[in-house]
């Protein structure tokens, strides 16, 4: 049992799983959802994007948003559903355009290079402004789910998307953006001080918008140095979680293994962890102060049903409680379907398929 002293009242008597779970409460079995459900890997979304000429339409018009959010629940059953938005509208708010170009990725065709271009950005509230849609499209979402699930509001945490907006896109070594950390400390910050005030007008939006519990997706965070981590990541995300506390709040660094103690100190009450880290070492690095959430490796998916229903009971008897069932990064698209449903089935049919 964890210290629930700080837990969010509204969470621990929710009647819903997934939020007396995320406030530390002991769940007669871990809820269970996946990161980046909505989605790629369903053919009801397929079917709803080929009728948007590209991404970034189909994320702006609500109605589609809603659609694609409450699709994984009708299909898998998750406990939980997460808007249908993208990181990276947050840049394109403060100003810095982006292009998703299909089967390749985002691209930006201005990146942040010198003081000037920080100096243009909006930010705060000004930013927060122009993302009514995804604030429409969460309060048309929560009015079609009529309560069945909780609805997950998210953004990326600021050192990933400092990342995206110096490199441009991803990147094998995000050395630009790594540079930057060194070679200007200071203007370093002053970005990621912008990101970090539009990222918290952003979430409050998204909070009074009807949002049930928040993530962060720390993407990159494995990129940086322990050092680098703790100077120019775990500040910002530690100003996020203290300006929302009305809900619970799921911090999810990815490769961030070397931070989990300093992570362990935030004010969320759920860590995010991925498959490079077993159940144990995270268990004893955040000495039982969190709910952990996580972890199985995303490509044991693709395995034959009884390996997926093995490793994930096996997941399921590490966590022991104070868990909620996840993959350890988002579904990859061409995960199959059927061993998508095995997952979730296996942990809501829980401990019953033991031995
Ligand atoms: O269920 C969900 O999580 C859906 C909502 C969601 C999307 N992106 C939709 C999307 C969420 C939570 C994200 C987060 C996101 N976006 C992250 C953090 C999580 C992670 O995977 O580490 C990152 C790094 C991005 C940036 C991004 N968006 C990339 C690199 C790409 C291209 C590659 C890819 O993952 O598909 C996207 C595009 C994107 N975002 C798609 C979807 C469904 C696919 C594009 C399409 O359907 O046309």
């Amino acid at each position: 049992m964890i210290d629930t002293s700080s837990a969010i009242p509204t969470a621990i008597e929710s009647k819903h799983l997934f939020l007396r779970a995320a406030a530390g409460a002991v769940t007669e079995r871990p809820p269970v959802w996946l990161m980046r459900q909505a989605g790629r890997i369903l053919p009801q979304y397929r079917a709803l994007r080929s009728k948007f000429p590209d991404f970034k339409t189909f994320v702006k018009t609500p109605e589609a948003s809603t659609e694609a959010t409450i699709q994984p629940v009708d299909e898998l059953g998750v406990d939980a559903a997460i808007i249908f938005s993208d990181i990276l509208v947050v840049p394109e708010a403060m100003g810095l355009d982006y292009e998703m170009i299909e089967a390749k990725g985002p691209r930006f065709p201005k990146v942040i290079e010198y003081q000037k271009d920080i100096d243009a950005l909006l930010t705060g509230k000004a930013a927060a402004e122009h993302l009514s849609y995804v604030y429409e499209a969460l309060k048309m979402t929560k009015t079609a789910l009529a309560d069945r699930v909780p609805l997950i509001g998210f953004a990326g945490a600021p050192w990933t998307i400092f990342a995206y907006m110096v490199e441009g896109g991803g990147s094998k070594t995000f050395s630009k953006a790594r540079r930057m950390l060194y070679t200007e400390p200071a203007m370093s910050h002053l970005l990621l001080q912008k990101i970090t005030d539009t990222t918290i007008a952003y979430l409050q939006n998204q909070v009074l918008a009807g949002a049930d519990l928040l993530q962060l997706f720390d993407s990159w965070a494995g990129e940086l140095p322990p050092a680098h981590y703790r100077i120019f990541a775990v500040p910002y995300l530690r100003q996020i979680c203290e300006a929302l506390p009305e809900v619970p709040k799921t911090v999810f660094a990815k490769g961030a293994w070397f931070a989990l103690e300093d992570l362990a100190e935030l004010p969320c009450q759920v860590i995010g962890l991925d498959w490079n880290i077993t159940p144990e070492y995270a268990k004893k690095a955040t000495e039982g102060s969190k709910v952990l959430q996580g972890n199985l490796d995303p490509c044991n998916l693709y395995a034959d049903a009884a390996t997926i229903k093995k490793e994930t009971t096996a997941m399921l008897q590490a966590f022991g409680g104070n868990h909620i069932a996840n993959l350890g990064h988002g579904v990859y698209p061409d995960t199959p379907l059927d061993g998508v449903r095995v997952f979730v089935d296996t942990v809501k049919e829980g401990m019953r398929n033991e031995g």
